[in-house]
This record gives C-alpha cells, sequence and structure tokens, in this order.
C-alpha cells in the first residue's frame, strides 16, 4: 500500500482551478469524525494552499479544557483533507503548527506536484463520506488480524500506536468506560455541556450528534462498554441496531497512544484516527469511539499506567462488524471558508 505523504511526482500544469479544488477538499475534510460531532475546524485558502484552523469556539470547554480532543478531530480533518486532494491527483505537502504565533492553526497544506491516487487512497476515499461511528455491539465475526496488522501499521505512520488489548485489558478498559461513563452523568456542567451537542428529533442542526446516529436503547455489550447518555432521558434514537442476542460483542478493542502528550501528538493521534477508520470501513469493519475515561485525568492516568507502557492514551476504540449503520450531520462547506 503506498503512503498517501510521500509518493513521487512531478510538476505539471493544474487540472482543476485552485478555487474548486478548494470546494472539493474542504467538502471532504468535514466528514471526518469530531468531538460530539462539533467539526471544530474552519479553513482559509490562498492560491494553491489551504489552511486548517481549530475553531475554539466549538471546543467543549467543561469536556476539553487543553483542547486536546478538539485537535485530534482537527487531526482527522487534515488526514482527509490530504486524501481529498490525493484523490484528485495532487500530492500534499502539509506542514502542522507552522506558526508558534497562531496556535489555532493546524496546518497548511499545498498541492505543488501531481501523482495519480493509488488503488489504496482511491479505496480509502471512498469511505470518507459512508463511515460511520457505530453506538452498540458488534457481531460475533472476528476483525481478522491480517486487518489488525494493517491498522497497527497504518498508526505507526503517524508516529501513534494502535494497542490491540489483550482480554484482560479489554475488562479493564470497559471497567474505567463504566466508571467514567458513572460520574460524567452526575456531573451538571458536563451533563450540560454534552446536552447542548445532543439536539432532539427533528432539529435540522447541521452540527451535533443526532438521534439518527444512536440507539434508542443502549446495546449492552459483553464486557460492556456504555455509550454515551445523548438522549438526557428522552428515548430518542434508533430502533435496536440488531436483533441478535444480548449481551452482543464489544467487539475487538484498541487504544490510540501517542508517545507524548502535545498538541502535535494529538493531531497526530486525529491523523492515525481517520486513517483507520477509513482503512477498516474499506474492508467492511465498523468502529465505535470512547472518550469518556479519557476526559477524567484520574483514568486517563490509571489507563496510561496500566495498559500503555508510559505512553499517552488518546482515544477508546472498539472494532467489529455490524448489520445496520446510523446517520450523520455536516455543515456546508461554504460556510467554513473564510
Ligand atoms: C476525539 C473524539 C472523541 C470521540 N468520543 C466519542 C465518544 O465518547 N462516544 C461516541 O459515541 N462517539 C465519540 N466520537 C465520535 C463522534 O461522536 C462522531 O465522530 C461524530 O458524532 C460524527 O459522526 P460520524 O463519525 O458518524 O460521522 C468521538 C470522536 C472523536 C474525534
Amino acid at each position: 500500500m503506498t503512503d498517501i505523504r510521500e509518493p513521487a511526482g512531478q510538476s505539471s500544469e493544474q487540472l482543476y482551478a485552485d478555487d474548486d479544488i478548494v470546494r472539493f477538499v474542504v467538502a471532504s475534510a468535514v466528514w471526518a469524525p469530531s468531538v460530539h460531532n462539533t467539526q471544530p475546524w474552519k479553513f482559509s485558502a490562498e492560491g494553491d494552499q489551504i489552511s486548517l484552523h481549530a475553531d475554539p469556539a466549538r471546543q467543549l470547554t467543561v469536556s476539553d479544557p487543553d483542547g486536546r480532543e478538539m485537535l485530534i478531530s482537527c487531526g482527522a480533518a487534515l488526514f482527509t483533507t490530504r486524501l481529498a486532494l490525493r484523490s484528485l491527483g495532487y500530492i500534499p505537502e502539509a506542514a502542522m503548527l507552522p506558526d508558534p504565533a497562531q496556535p489555532t492553526l493546524v496546518a497548511r497544506v499545498s498541492w505543488p506536484q501531481r501523482a495519480p491516487a493509488t488503488e489504496y487512497e482511491e479505496q480509502l476515499m471512498r469511505r470518507v463520506r459512508q463511515r460511520r461511528t457505530h453506538r452498540g455491539g458488534f457481531d460475533s465475526l472476528p476483525v481478522s488480524t491480517d486487518l489488525l496488522t494493517a491498522l497497527r501499521d497504518s498508526a505507526a505512520r503517524d508516529g501513534a500506536t494502535l494497542r490491540v488489548m489483550p482480554e484482560d485489558g479489554r475488562q479493564l478498559l470497559a471497567a474505567t468506560v463504566q466508571a467514567a461513563e458513572q460520574a460524567l452523568r452526575l456531573d451538571s456542567a458536563r451533563v450540560q455541556e454534552l446536552a447542548r451537542w445532543a439536539p432532539p428529533p427533528g432539529m435540522r442542526r447541521p452540527d451535533g450528534v443526532p438521534p439518527t446516529s444512536y440507539p434508542a436503547s443502549p446495546e449492552h455489550t459483553s464486557p460492556d462498554y456504555p455509550g454515551r447518555d445523548f438522549a438526557h432521558g428522552h428515548g430518542w434514537g434508533l430502533p435496536a441496531f440488531s436483533t441478535a442476542p444480548w449481551p452482543r460483542s464489544a467487539g475487538t478493542v484498541g487504544l490510540l497512544t501517542t508517545p507524548n502528550d502535545q498538541p502535535l501528538d494529538w493531531i497526530s493521534a486525529g491523523h492515525a484516527l481517520q486513517r483507520i477508520l477509513l482503512m477498516a470501513s474499506s474492508c467492511g469493519v465498523a468502529a465505535a469511539l470512547h472518550s469518556q475515561p479519557l476526559e477524567l485525568p484520574q483514568l486517563r492516568a490509571d489507563i496510561r499506567a496500566q495498559l500503555c507502557d508510559g505512553a499517552y492514551p488518546q482515544l477508546v476504540l472498539r472494532l467489529g462488524t455490524i448489520t445496520q449503520i446510523a446517520a450523520s450531520v455536516r455543515r456546508a462547506p461554504e460556510d467554513l471558508i473564510f
């Protein structure tokens, strides 16, 4: 598989106008995953250069005071930006956090050279709009070891590590997600923040987590990885995702970690996350994401001490196959370019 970062290329005249490229790229990048679908990004463009900015107005100030999850989300949008350029046959050149005076400037991306997209890149690009976060259990079919190896290799390309949990780690992580979910539900500031990003049915909002993306009755898994309380007691959500007997499988559990815990690491984690999600999706494998225990400093420190060999945990992922997928929403690209 060819790395989307550094294919050999050559200069040639532009096939598309820069404005069209920017519109296409932003329209793709918005489909990246983001915490609570906050879509905490905006874009500026000049000639053959797009700048991706974090949007602190969309940061979760209670749950994510350092902006870690905001930058993971932006990292996922950056991966998608680069992939979209590759799908057009351009070779992206990205400078991450290029200006210390502008900490919200996540990356500047230009496309000075051309080379045809590889089959691998086209495969990932086809999943950008189709991939959805899953919330619930999985079918019992295990994820193949070949795919897990490929996902681990792909995380390593971004300097991140995907740690696939053995059974004891899987149990331990489930316990931390349960403890965190319980604590979050008792914290009124966090409950209110979540409610702001979980609109009721029928509300035509282009952001937040809509009831079309989670089950009305929480799907318990074995071991149990409880989901967020997006419906906050209103019974919103979709009918049961599956008729398979409960509890359903928690799937293969992974922990995405980085060697350090600085803004650049968070962006890299997001880059790796989107690469993993799209690759898994192109192989028919869905992912559920859990950041609940990583929003609580003590639980995050416990996970780091017990499961990460000193690396920093950035996200819990569960991978598996499912029979039904949810629907999500996004803002219009023209509202994001300034
Ligand atoms: C940093 C980060 C943390 C996330 N944490 C959770 C989580 O704890 N629970 C959850 O259900 N989804 C989580 N998600 C997934 C987002 O809710 C999801 O990406 C967003 O709602 C958009 O939906 P989509 O991924 O289906 O396009 C997280 C995503 C990111 C990038």
